[in-house]
């Protein structure tokens, strides 16, 4: 049988150059799950919450195929570097804008086209059988920012209803493009195009030679300034006074009504655990690359229960979304400096409690007769597992050789916990304990701790 193969050997990229390209690439697919983590809990509207925790998840296994390209071409996982110190101050720049659209224009209508621009130009140039898998990887890429693009367009229409308001977002957009052009793009050889079919490129038949870029290129880190909860559109809210909690209250906790409540509380939930996890990978770059994986991971399940949970309210308990408030016991933690602090009580404790809630509501739900209630009870629980063990595993590992950290986090932990037992017993009208959180176990501590000693390691989820 005679093989047709109508490919042509011959590309414009050698490894080298391969690599560092896609080193650049994987540079940019890290800015971009960083900024829009870092956004998301100032971003006030739910739906892009939502649809964030979608693409931060995207940009991190983006970065993480690219890690595995990357390693074929002879380079290291980790590569990821801007091509100029101008590259990364314009993502500096970009990460600095405050105002949504602003923000939704930079990365939807800038970086992103530029960045699928620069795939299927690579997937298109490069060598079509010696690189094959990079075309094909460049593809499926392209393809993803693509859908991340259109998202993005008719998110902005919806925004940019004045013709003042679309003028001035393409005012931004001009003067971000035009940085972006003047520092040579992503891989810092210029905007490439090569669609002059007319025009032989013979000439320019290989990609020019880099400019060698030393050792401690441009570093910027992204900070959050501390807020007390995040923002979030009307009607939500927060409020610190118990009496605002009275309408929470139901005479039957396992009736529709009771349900009600439950969930949409819960659904503050979901919002806080999407925009903390998009927060710590803004914030701590350092952090092992496959414990990000999983913080990213669980965002976009948090995001995927802020969509399910507010479904739930409104389509199968007949709830007013906005009805309640939430409460600011649990947002602090967020601007706490160390990252085990973040999701010691958060994950390791009130997600491990929330796997036995969840548990509960199924079953009484299906006592109730509540089926769909209860289906999505168990899928939500079954969840909490992956989020429970992230913390797990990874606060021990990062402490085992520092056991005396594990117990600081258990001791600061209690306090913590103090806080929120104590917001909720006046809330119910109970009386306020001093021994609050003391006995609260978490589920990274191990049997040798001495904050266990005397005591029975099991502990929920783990
Ligand atoms: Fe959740
Ligand atoms: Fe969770």
């Amino acid at each position: 049988m005679p093989v047709v193969d109508r490919r042509e050997f011959g590309g414009r990229f050698s490894v080298k150059e391969n690599s560092q390209r896609l080193a650049n690439y994987r540079y940019l697919e890290i800015q971009l799950m960083e900024m829009i983590g870092g956004w998301c809990h100032t971003m006030p509207q739910l739906a892009v919450k939502a649809t964030f925790g979608y693409h931060v998840y995207d940009h991190a296994q983006a970065a993480d195929l690219l890690s595995e390209r990357l390693e074929q071409l002879r380079a290291a996982r980790t590569s990821q570097e801007p091509a100029t110190d101008a590259f990364a101050e314009l993502c500096e720049y970009v990460w600095l804008l405050d105002s949504t659209i602003d923000r939704l224009v930079a990365v939807y209508r800038v970086l992103e086209p530029h960045l699928v621009s620069s795939y299927v130009y690579h997937a298109d140039a490069t060598d079509p059988l010696s690189d094959a898998p990079t075309v094909r990887l460049l593809r499926q890429l392209a393809a993803m920012g693509q859908s991340h693009v259109a998202w993005g367009q008719a998110v902005l229409d919806g925004l940019t209803r004045s013709p003042d308001e679309r003028r001035r977002a393409l005012e931004v957009q001009a003067d971000i493009e035009a940085r972006l052009v003047a520092c040579g793009g992503v891989t810092g050889q210029g905007i490439e195009s090569h669609w002059l079919t007319f025009h032989s490129a013979k000439e320019e038949e290989k990609s020019p030679a880099r400019v060698k870029r030393g050792r401690g290129g441009y570093k910027f880190r992204k900070q959050c300034a501390p807020l007390d909860h995040p923002v979030v559109e009307a009607p939500f809210w927060f409020s610190g006074d118990p009496d605002d909690f009275k309408v929470y209250q139901a005479d039957d906790e396992w009736s529709l009504e009771g349900f009600r409540h439950k969930f949409h509380q819960l659904l503050y939930g979901e919002v806080e655990t999407t925009d903390r996890m998009g927060k710590m990978l803004a914030e701590f770059p350092d952090l092992p690359w496959e414990m990000r994986m999983e913080l990213a991971h669980q965002m976009w399940d948090e995001a995927r229960h802020i969509e399910i949970v507010a479904k739930v309210v409104e389509d199968e308990l007949g709830g007013e979304l906005g009805y309640g408030p939430w409460t600011l016991v649990w947002w602090w933690m967020q601007n706490e400096a160390d990252p085990l602090r973040r999701i010691a009580v958060t994950n390791s404790w009130a997600e491990a409690n929330l796997m036995h809630t969840l548990r509960e509501w199924r079953e009484k739900a299906e006592a109730r007769g509540l089926t769909r209630i209860a289906e999505l009870s168990d899928y939500l629980q079954a969840d909490e597992r992956t989020h429970v063990r992230l913390a797990t595993d990874w606060i021990r590992a990062l402490t085992e050789e520092d056991p005396s950290k594990r117990d600081d986090l258990v001791h600061w932990g209690r306090e913590a916990i103090a806080r929120i037992q104590n917001f909720n017993a006046r809330r119910d009208g109970e009386i306020v304990t001093k021994t609050a959180g003391a006995d609260a176990r978490f589920t990274f501590q191990k049997p040798g701790d001495a904050s266990l000693v005397g005591a029975v390691a099991e502990v929920a989820g783990d």
